[in-house]
């Protein structure tokens, strides 16, 4: 468990050790202390618009339904029926009056509780008020809803101020949703992290269309608690016309929460792990409604090619981080600040008692 040391200065710094990347036990550990006791990304407000309105989604091994109550109510809850654990709701998303399980056909109401108990007469010491779906934590943020597993975690907004007070919504603000696209990659979601946190250090030499227009001489990292942005200044360039402005800005929150700013256009990558040689990455786009069906279509097309850029590399280190070869590395001092930051919060989570 141990092999890390987050009270060094950068320049003499080490990653964390290679088997947190591979192996079940850290994997559990971190579905208990990480996942588990932080604001997560369950999914996106417009899912759940109107009363009536609900998703599922997959949170670290947590299946989970979140419901738009017909009192205007955002709810959320453990996906699993109180009878024998079924999932209650398989849809992805949906509308509905009621939440019926597939399995035995018991049914909740959107507060969650349980109202329909078929051929249950004659138990004895059973009571529906009881058996209720077991809920979580949910509150919204820009265009997120999002989740807590803890007991009494400190409100979002709190839990957010460094993203707000960077002034992130107001550049998000009037951006609408225009497209989702999922990518499973094989290697574990810290991989994936560590990736998008090393300061531009791999732009040049995996994302050549991208270098043209970042100016990789000023790119800079600043971070602050749970929060670190990357901020680029822009050039035209051969992607120019789809991302565009003065500065992209490449905000992360601990620990899976990625936004991707340019003038009116936002992607967010949102990554799941799944065990641990294995996760799960949502992109949602957005864009101002001055930009046409094309330009979305091709600026979308440029984000899937940088994230099949990226796979590649991911793919790789999770192959190499399985070899005997390899346990730790070093941080560029002046491209890697982000990453190093990523590692001390995360094994203050893992390491403590
Ligand atoms: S498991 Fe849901 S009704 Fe039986
Ligand atoms: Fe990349």
């Amino acid at each position: 468990m141990n092999g890390f040391d987050g009270s060094l200065p950068l320049s003499r710094a080490r990653t964390i050790p290679a088997s947190w990347y591979t192996s079940e036990e850290m994997a559990q550990r971190e579905r208990d202390r990480v996942f588990g006791d932080v604001w997560l990304v369950a999914g996106r407000v417009d899912q759940v618009a109107k009363p009536g309105d609900y998703f599922t989604a997959h949170l670290a091994g947590e299946p989970i339904v979140v419901t738009r109550d017909e009192s205007g109510s955002l709810r959320a809850f453990y996906n699993v029926c109180r009878h024998r654990a079924a999932r209650v709701v398989c849809a992805e998303q949906g509308h509905a009056t009621k939440l019926r399980c597939r399995y035995h056909g018991w049914t909740y109401d959107l507060t969650g509780r349980l109202r329909g108990v078929p051929e249950f007469d004659g138990v004895e010491g059973f009571c529906r008020e009881d058996n209720g779906l077991k809920p979580i934590m949910v509150s919204e943020w820009g265009p997120f809803v999002w989740v807590h597993r803890g007991e009494s975690p400190a409100p979002l907004r709190e839990w957010l101020a460094p993203l707000e007070r960077r002034g992130i919504l107001s550049r998000i603000g009037g951006l609408e949703w225009a497209g989702r696209k999922e990518y499973r990659l094989a290697c574990n979601w810290k991989v994936f992290v560590d990736n998008y946190l090393d300061g531009g250090y791999h732009v040049n030499t995996v994302h050549p269309a991208l270098a043209g227009v970042l100016d990789y001489a000023r790119y800079r990292t600043e971070i602050e608690e749970n929060l670190s942005v990357q901020i680029s200044p822009l050039e035209p360039g051969e992607v120019g016309d789809v991302r565009s402005g003065d500065e992209a800005h490449y905000a992360w929150v601990f620990p899976h929460v990625m936004f991707n700013v340019y003038a009116g256009v936002m992607d967010t990558n949102v990554v799941y792990p799944e065990g641990p040689n294995s996760c799960r990455v949502v992109f949602d786009f957005y864009f101002e409604s001055r930009f046409d069906t094309a330009f979305r279509a091709r600026s979308m097309a440029v984000a899937h090619e940088v994230q099949i850029e990226d796979e590649a590399v991911c793919l790789d280190v999770q192959v190499g981080l399985g070899s005997r070869s390899y346990d730790t590395g070093r941080f560029s001092v002046k491209r890697e600040a982000g990453g190093y930051h990523f590692h001390r919060l995360l094994a203050s989570r893992l390491l403590g008692n």
